[in-house]
């Protein structure tokens, strides 16, 4: 049933299908997928909300959701099997709970936080597009060849998974003529700006092991990007943007592809750039920015 949304792939890969007997990433790499493992691993969280947002819905939506939560599912397995090869000091069950503590998702009460179905559409159309061209950034930059071919899966799952949402959300919108390109844009950039939100920061926040003291938000975004961003090449914004103009229903002709990336690169390497300098200047342990929002270790968010 879920095959109006999202096929399941003829040859969909196993968790066990890759061999990680052996891994070797460098330090910001291993990081990098450390973080992201714990925020795969959160997957039943994220389908709960989302079944309950559909459960006036047809079946066609909610099997859907339910086969994206199943290959979500597998990511976290997998990339957990990535860290514990690459570092056998991991000790996942000590992170995730840590991290659960620290940050909880949205609950699931049937109302979508981004006001409507549409909106939720399309800001899940804005995160598998950055998740899939996350992972061709990773498989880029890894000279493991069997973490290269894992991060490779997964970037196309995540490109599927990006179809799925692109068709839910042309199916509301057919329904609702007035989500047109600018509500659509509006959504999308919402989403973008929350991209530095504590999900990603805190779970960097505890695989680097700070998570048991105060926790500098800005300082750990800047500390993260900086090992990031500098994996990012024009030909992954170019692939990322040719996404983001289809969930916003414009036409990606060479040109405005060409614009949007070159705004993408210019930001991101802005960011990189900024977060780099602000390494330098702010410790990451040190209390010495009386502005720099914080969290404590009950998940409140404050100034100190
Ligand atoms: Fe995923
Ligand atoms: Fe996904």
């Amino acid at each position: 049933m879920y095959a109006t949304f999202i096929r399941s792939s003829l040859n969909h890969w196993k968790p066990d299908d890759f061999d990680l007997s052996s891994v070797r990433l460098t330090e910001p790499l291993l990081h990098i997928t450390k973080t992201i493992c714990l925020l795969e691993s959160r997957c039943d969280d994220y389908a709960e909300y989302l079944q309950a947002i559909f459960r006036e819905r047809t079946e066609d939506w909610t099997s859907a959701i339910s086969r994206w939560n199943f290959e979500e599912c597998q990511h976290g397995v997998t990339l957990r099997s990535v860290c514990e090869a690459g570092d056998q000091d991991f000790d996942f069950d000590f992170c995730m709970s840590q991290y659960e503590c620290l940050v909880s998702y949205h609950a699931p009460t049937g109302e979508s936080v981004r006001g409507s179905v549409a909106a939720e559409m399309v800001s899940r159309c804005v995160v598998e597009a950055l998740a899939s061209t996350l992972y061709r950034v990773l498989a880029d930059a890894a000279l493991d060849r069997n973490a290269s071919a894992v991060y490779s899966a997964l970037a196309q799952d995540e490109a599927r998974h990006y179809g799925m949402f692109l068709k839910m959300l042309n199916a509301e919108a057919k329904e609702n003529p007035r989500i047109g390109v600018l509500a659509r844009c509006r959504f999308a950039l919402q989403r973008m700006i929350e991209l530095e939100d504590e999900q990603i920061m805190l779970a960097s926040c505890v695989v680097a092991g700070r998570a048991d003291d105060i926790i500098f938000r800005r300082r750990e975004a800047s500390w993260y990007l900086s090992r990031l961003y500098c994996f990012y090449r024009w030909g992954h914004l170019r692939y990322a943007v040719r996404m983001l103009l289809r969930t916003i229903d414009v036409r990606a002709t060479p040109l405005l592809v060409w614009t949007v990336t070159m705004a993408m690169w210019s930001v991101i390497r802005i960011r990189l750039l900024m977060a780099i300098l602000s390494s330098f200047v702010i410790p990451l342990r040190a209390a010495k920015n009386p502005t720099n929002k914080a969290v404590n270790r009950s998940g409140e968010v404050g100034r100190i």
